[in-house]
């Protein structure tokens, strides 16, 4: 399968269009970008990390009954995928209180939470990706049913609970992450985008280590080491 037009570019990947009108090409790109774009840069070798640790984890996701866009692996930058209508709720499912949560609520930083929360946001970069409850989403069209945004938030309590205990095993504190979703051509509600360091928090479980995103946007250096680490221990190497 071969890349044709050129779909869509977005911070992280470009999106291609292939022969099948259902299956579309992401390439994942080196390019880092934080608070809202305010700050970039770009780290050779990191969106073939992203690329192999997605991979990973959308084949055990696979395994274990969550339907995703998923397709295959291509090469070291490209996957094949679904193409679907994407759904315009970044949902972010936190374990560990950090980032604006803290900020915003004033939680100490690194409380483990009574229970995991599920939160949408609004994926508008214009606007800002602003908070969104149920009512709002609904009166924004994002979904056009209650159910929708139940089998949303459902799926991804059943994603948390696959990862969490799969990072444990490896050492890894799963904080929290980012998830998107979209409606496939059959209408039916799939994971879609990516699962990476690039949108998930893991902290080494012994030291604490930030093994993610985080060594970017903190200035802490050592990105692309701490990628190849999640992977490898993804890979159990
Ligand atoms: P959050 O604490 O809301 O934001 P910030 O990174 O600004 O402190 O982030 C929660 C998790 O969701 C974290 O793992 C990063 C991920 N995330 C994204 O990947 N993209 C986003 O646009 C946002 C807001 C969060």
């Amino acid at each position: 399968m071969e890349k044709r037009e050129l779909l869509y570019e977005g911070k992280a990947k470009k999106l291609f269009t292939t022969d099948d009108k259902d299956l579309v090409i992401s390439e994942f790109k080196d390019d880092l970008t934080a608070f809202n774009g305010l700050k970039k840069s770009s780290e050779t070798g990191k969106g073939a990390l992203n690329n192999k640790i997605s991979t990973e984890l959308f084949k055990l996701l696979e395994a274990n009954g969550i339907q995703t866009h998923f397709v295959k692996m291509l090469d070291d930058n490209h996957m094949l995928h679904k193409k679907v209508d994407v759904i315009l709720i970044e949902v972010i499912v936190r374990n560990i209180a950090t980032g604006s949560l803290s900020k915003n609520l004033g939680i100490e930083d690194g409380k483990v939470l009574p229970f995991t929360l599920v939160e949408f946001d609004y994926k508008n970069d214009a606007l800002g990706d602003p908070k969104l409850n149920d009512q709002h989403a609904l009166i924004l069209g994002l979904v056009e049913f209650q159910d929708e945004l139940d089998k949303i938030r459902r799926m991804a309590r059943q994603i948390n609970d696959i990862l969490r205990p799969y990072f444990a095993d490896k050492g890894l504190n799963l904080v929290d992450f980012k998830l998107e979703f979209g409606k496939d051509s059959s209408g039916n509600i799939i994971l879609v985008d990516e699962i990476s360091p690039d949108n998930c928090r893991f902290w080494d479980a012994k030291t604490g280590e930030k093994m993610d995103k985080d060594r970017f946007r903190q200035g802490l250096g050592g990105l692309k080491v701490a990628y190849e680490e999640v992977l490898n221990r993804i890979l159990g190497k």
